[in-house]
């Protein structure tokens, strides 16, 4: 089936390329150890010979820096530690001079305690702004109801100051907003023009699926051993949340030529229709986690499991055709929060530079539009620090001090750590083989990887063969076939447990994608389909003779080998 033809006009961000900047790890410019804007300006050629289009830039507004700026003090302010908002303007004319557009994070489901609203909210129950936030009585000297936070403990902070308790689905210091109040959807509509009146062009949404709760607050369901339990059932993809989509949509962005991508942990494929069919006018792309979740055990994240193949495969194909004629879907296997794909899905050992650019391979040929993780195109792996004390994220540290309170051994803590904690990926930006691989001159804030004197941008820059390289040829590759952006994408060979393969087809044209997901040789068969049509190329491959390499009806496949054919009628 095809696009609807008016899906398929001006919408430059389906033939896009999305680089993610988490900004306190990408390049200091004042040597104070953390990131900046003037380090990303400084930078940003590197971001063209990529060829990206788009950049993400994770927040950098004031913040207290308890979830590293996902705790937003003042919505219109720069952080200072990231510079001034005449660095950030500096910034967006630099990258518009170079063509490349800017997406602000948008943290629009709570803010930081040290919001001016919330400093209000918390005064008295009869304050201006008590209704900008969720606040409930307790029942019976306990929390409203048994919601665990995400990062630890109940959802609900007590404050004695009026003997109630507030509502965060993060950290303490990270109050969610009551978008059940019109006052406080209309200063967030203000704020969202705001921002695009200073020439943005558009922005990533946080947790936005988690912005209208049930208004019961029902109990999660019962687990006998936890005292607080997941209470997604009533505030993922909650009851108003596409009501409060479409009015944003009027409200604030209506319009405007942007690129909209909601972050939506608990999405399922028919919801995320929902939420990005363009006639629905709510997002234009949503960003899920499922195929995040397949090496988490039935505890979560820190469960951790061994992943399967064909579970992976599964996920993707869903998702491809569940949004094939409506919806469109972001392509990502890193952001802030993952481990490095490389360490996880690859291989970080012998493997490394094959393995990224199969992995590169495999999502950037299907369909949807594609985020790189800053560092990605360097093939940055996991960080693997010994001590607790390396690690600087939240979400680990409280897990590590509630496991170590429940009497649980701290190398078995550590090895979940090592696999799954966020820090993995918030190790400083490897740009050279100097001290502290060129990120700073002064003391990082978190530890650069020891692998920077290989594995660094320098390097990348300069081998034809790099991982870098290969990005920037697949980014090229999408811009010149219109098959990688609309084909249409078929799953071949699901059960296989070492291969991912599939098809796309458009106007008379296909693909084929194979890639060998393990170090082992493995084999391929061809399907029949493919035997009338004629072999115009190898459009990418990873190994140095994958130009040249013949089509056979079983085709060979080296350890972590990819290759991409395109056939023509
Ligand atoms: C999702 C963000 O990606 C993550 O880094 C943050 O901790 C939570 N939302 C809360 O804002």
């Amino acid at each position: 089936m095809k696009e609807r033809l008016d899906d398929m006009t001006n919408q430059w961000w389906k033939n896009s390329v999305v680089y993610q900047i988490y900004p306190r790890s990408f390049k200091d410019s004042n040597g104070d150890g953390i990131g900046d804007l003037n380090g990303i300006t400084e930078k940003l050629d590197y971001l063209v010979q990529l060829g990206v289009d788009v950049v993400w830039l994770s927040p950098v507004y004031e913040s207290p820096n308890d979830d590293n700026g996902y705790d937003i003090r003042h919505y219109q302010k720069i952080m200072d530690s990231f510079g001034t908002m005449e660095d950030w303007e500096n910034m967006l004319k630099e990258m518009h001079a170079r063509g490349i557009k800017l997406i602000m994070d948008l943290v629009i489901n709570h803010t930081s305690d040290e919001h001016a609203w919330f400093i209000e909210s918390r005064q008295s129950k009869d304050n201006d702004y008590r209704d900008f936030y969720i606040w409930r009585p307790g029942k019976n000297g306990q929390p409203p109801n048994n919601w665990a936070a995400n990062f630890g403990g109940s959802a609900w902070q007590y404050d004695e100051q009026t003997d109630e308790y507030y509502l965060h689905l993060f950290s303490k210091k990270q109050p969610d907003l009551n978008w059940e109040n019109p006052a406080l959807r209309s200063k967030l509509y203000d704020m969202i023009r705001w921002w695009l009146d200073k020439g943005i062009d558009g922005f990533r949404m946080d947790v936005i699926n988690f912005i209208s709760k049930d208004q019961r607050f029902p109990d999660g369901d019962a687990d006998a051993n936890q005292t607080y339990v997941s209470g997604h059932r009533y505030f993922m993809n909650g009851p108003r949340v596409h009501e409060f989509l479409q009015e944003l949509h009027t409200e604030a962005l209506a319009g405007h030529d942007i690129l909209t991508v909601g972050e939506m942990p608990g999405v399922t494929p028919e919801e995320g229709k929902l939420y990005t069919a363009s006639e629905r006018k709510e997002l234009n792309m949503v960003f899920h986690f499922e195929h995040m979740d397949i090496d988490s055990g039935p505890h979560g994240k820190w469960d951790v499991k061994p992943w399967s193949l064909v579970e992976l495969k599964q996920i993707l194909s869903k998702w491809q055709l569940a949004l094939e004629t409506e919806g469109w879907n972001s392509l990502y296997w890193n952001n802030h929060d993952q481990p490095r794909v490389v360490s996880r899905f690859g291989c970080d050992g012998a493997y490394r530079v094959v393995s990224a650019k199969m992995l590169a391979t495999t999502l950037h040929m299907m369909k949807g539009t594609p985020y790189i993780y800053q560092g990605e195109e360097l093939g940055m792996t996991n960080a693997h620090f010994d001590s607790i004390d390396q690690y600087r994220d939240i979400e680990t540290i409280n897990m590590y001090n509630e496991q170590m309170a429940a009497g649980r051994k701290p190398e078995d803590i550590m090895e979940a750590i090592h696999v799954k904690s966020r820090d993995n990926a918030r190790t400083p930006m490897q740009w050279n083989s100097h001290p502290q691989a060129g990120f700073t001159t002064g003391e990082p804030w978190i530890a650069v990887h020891p692998n920077y004197k290989t594995v660094n941008a320098d390097a990348a820059l300069a081998d034809p063969n790099s991982i870098f390289h290969y990005y920037r040829k697949l980014i090229e590759l999408r811009k010149k076939y219109a098959i990688i952006v609309h084909g249409s994408f078929t799953l071949l060979a699901p059960k296989s447990e070492e291969i991912f393969a599939y098809r796309r087809s458009y106007q008379g044209e296909q693909l084929l994608v194979i890639s060998n997901f393990t170090k082992m040789k493995a084999s391929f068969q061809v399907p029949e389909s493919f035997q009338h049509l004629k072999l115009k190329q190898v459009l990418i491959g990873n190994y140095p003779d994958s130009l040249s390499k013949d089509i056979t009806p079983e085709i060979p496949m080296r350890p972590y080998e990819t290759i991409v054919y395109h056939f023509i009628s």
